[in-house]
């Protein structure tokens, strides 16, 4: 360690013949084990002139008349790393320069041995070394900020190898995510002295991913736009990417990702799921995104044409979200039930013609509402009015036939006494028919003529006719007055008489 002192042992030998009476002499040189190259004097043992950096620095331990050229340097700095030669001196020509070498490492940190891979929840050792080589000082080993860990362990440990010692200290425990970055430090130190070391380093404690953050499920309206964000807690970062089904949609590796969603529409309503992946593990969390929408325009059957007493099952289906109620109006008012479904079903059983008209279905939600609707057209048989009758009038009978039916009925008259029909196209009679809508109203007048001595009497006949039957009925003559009645039989027998 810088400022501290280094023994450099060392013997060396020589044939026992070489010696001579003038005693041995030695240099250390730094660097160079030859004279020629001019190394750094160490040591010299004949006089004190030695390179600058080593003044007052280096004294022989060893005895060399024992062969034993043991060196200390005081104070030793970084300048000082390198290799040592000794040579030895044994007068007159005898002189040795001998190829070993000792290697000076002076260090300003101690050394830390850190395994290539730290993993969490497996246990971790981490082993301080100081070098114990000064005899007048013996180093102590220290770990800094080990106060948070679990369970930390120390062992002391002290290892001599080909001549010089080595003191470690080794810690053991069993790092956890959360030590990821924490720092711990190394101190060295020299007991009643002021030289003291530390080396600090970071943890890099790898994990799979702890925890994976992403929104809560949510409801968005459709054309909107949203952003996911996911963060994923592991070391190192993960590759982190979002799932939508089978389907990813995006991918980094990074803590977190962000997927931003624009103009949603109901396809991608779903589950959205983050998946954090980064070697040493794999989690996913998950959301449902639901796309709200108001309802479309529902589907309906197209107009339709039924006959009276058929049975009609009208559909109406549509989607939206919240699923919508479904109504069936008829001509504006409610008919059925309001369901809180995507179909809903009209059953209209036995139609009558009063079931005519415009059905409509109305599909309504909190975000709106929409509809459709349809016509409905019920065909029927002729059937009579009340109105229909035949009165005395001033001029003679007036008979009046109405009747409904779809399609509109034909009205023809019947006088089977005299056996004619009277329609349109038989100008010889008072005649007129109109039709108004599904009503149809046909009118004959019959002229009072001279003869009064008429035969038997006349039966008028209503026929009313359309696709779907042909019904026939003898209109009743209605008296205005029990006065007129005779009179009035009389004048209308004799005009059917002379028609
Ligand atoms: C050499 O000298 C040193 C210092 O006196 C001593 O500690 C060491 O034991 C000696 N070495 C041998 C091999 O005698
Ligand atoms: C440090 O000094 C104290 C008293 O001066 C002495 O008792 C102790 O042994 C010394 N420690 C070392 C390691 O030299
Ligand atoms: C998701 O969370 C982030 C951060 O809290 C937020 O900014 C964002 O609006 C959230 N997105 C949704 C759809 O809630
Ligand atoms: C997401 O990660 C980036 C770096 O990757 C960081 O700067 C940012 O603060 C993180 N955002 C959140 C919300 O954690
Ligand atoms: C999410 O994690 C679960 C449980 O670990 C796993 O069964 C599933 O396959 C993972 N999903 C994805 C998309 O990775
Ligand atoms: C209305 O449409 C549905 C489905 O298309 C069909 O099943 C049903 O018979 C139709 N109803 C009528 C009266 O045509
Ligand atoms: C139904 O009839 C009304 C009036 O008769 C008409 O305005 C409307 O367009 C018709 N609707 C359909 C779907 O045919
Ligand atoms: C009506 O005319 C047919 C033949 O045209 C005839 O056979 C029938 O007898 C007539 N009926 C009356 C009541 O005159
Ligand atoms: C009118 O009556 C005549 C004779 O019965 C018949 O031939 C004709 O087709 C009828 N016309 C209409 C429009 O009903």
């Amino acid at each position: 360690m810088t400022n501290s002192c280094v023994v450099i042992p060392c013997t060396f030998m020589f044939p026992n013949g070489a010696r001579t009476h003038h005693g041995v002499n030695s240099i250390w040189y730094f660097g160079q084990p030859y004279p020629q190259l001019f190394p750094p004097v160490v040591f010299k043992s004949r006089t004190d002139v030695v390179h600058e950096s080593y003044k007052g620095r280096t004294k022989l331990l060893g005895d060399l008349n024992q062969r034993n050229c043991t060196l200390l340097i005081n104070n030793v700095g970084t300048e000082h790393s390198g290799k040592y030669y000794f040579r030895a001196d044994l007068g007159g020509a005898n002189i040795y320069t001998y190829p070993d070498f000792s290697e000076l490492k002076v260090l300003e940190q101690p050394n830390i041995d850190v395994p290539e891979e730290i993993l969490s929840d497996e246990n971790l050792e981490l082993t301080c070394y100081a070098p114990d080589n000064c005899p007048e000082m013996t180093p102590e080993i220290q770990w800094l900020f080990t106060d948070y860990l679990p369970d930390p362990e120390f062992t002391s440990e002290y290892t001599e190898e080909s001549n010089t010692a080595v003191l470690s200290n080794t810690l053991s425990f069993t790092p956890r995510p959360m030590h990821n970055g924490q720092l711990l430090g190394c101190r060295v130190f020299y007991p009643n002295t002021t030289l003291a070391y530390e080396r600090h380093i970071t943890l890099d404690v790898k994990y799979g991913p702890r925890s994976v953050w992403v929104n809560v499920s949510s409801e968005v309206m459709e054309g909107s736009s949203v952003t996911l964000h996911c963060e994923v807690n592991s070391n190192p970062a993960a590759r982190i990417s979002w799932m939508f089904g089978e389907q990813e949609l995006l991918w980094d590796t990074a803590a977190n990702v962000s997927l931003a969603l624009d103009d949603m529409s109901a396809a991608q309503e779903g589950v959205y799921t983050c998946v954090g992946d980064n070697g040493y593990g794999a989690m996913n969390a998950s959301l449902y995104l639901s796309i709200k929408f108001p309802p479309r325009e529902p589907v309906v059957n197209s107009s339709l044409t039924v006959l009276e007493g058929s049975t009609l099952a009208l559909h109406c289906s549509t989607q939206g979200s919240p699923a919508p109620t479904l109504t069936w109006l008829k001509d504006g008012e409610l008919v059925g039930t309001i369901v809180a479904d995507e179909l809903s079903v009209l059953e209209v059983f036995e139609v009558t013609p009063q079931g005519a008209g415009q059905y409509r279905c109305l599909a309504e939600n909190e975000h709106g509402r929409a509809s459709s609707s349809l016509n409905v057209t019920v065909e029927y048989g002729p059937m009579l009015l009340d109105e229909s009758k035949c009165t005395v009038v001033r001029e003679g009978v007036q008979c009046v036939c109405m009747a409904v039916g779809n399609p509109e009925p034909t009205i023809e008259f019947h006088l089977p006494d005299l056996n004619v029909t009277i329609n349109q196209t038989d100008g010889r009679y008072n005649y007129y028919t109109h039709t108004d809508g599904h009503t149809s109203t046909a009118m004959i007048k019959l002229r009072e003529k001279g003869d009064r001595n008429g035969g038997a009497a006349v039966n008028v006949h209503c026929s009313m006719s359309n696709l779907y039957g042909t019904h026939s009925v003898l209109l009743e003559l209605q008296q205005e007055s029990t006065s007129g009645d005779t009179l009035r039989t009389q004048q209308l027998l004799s005009v059917c008489h002379s028609v």
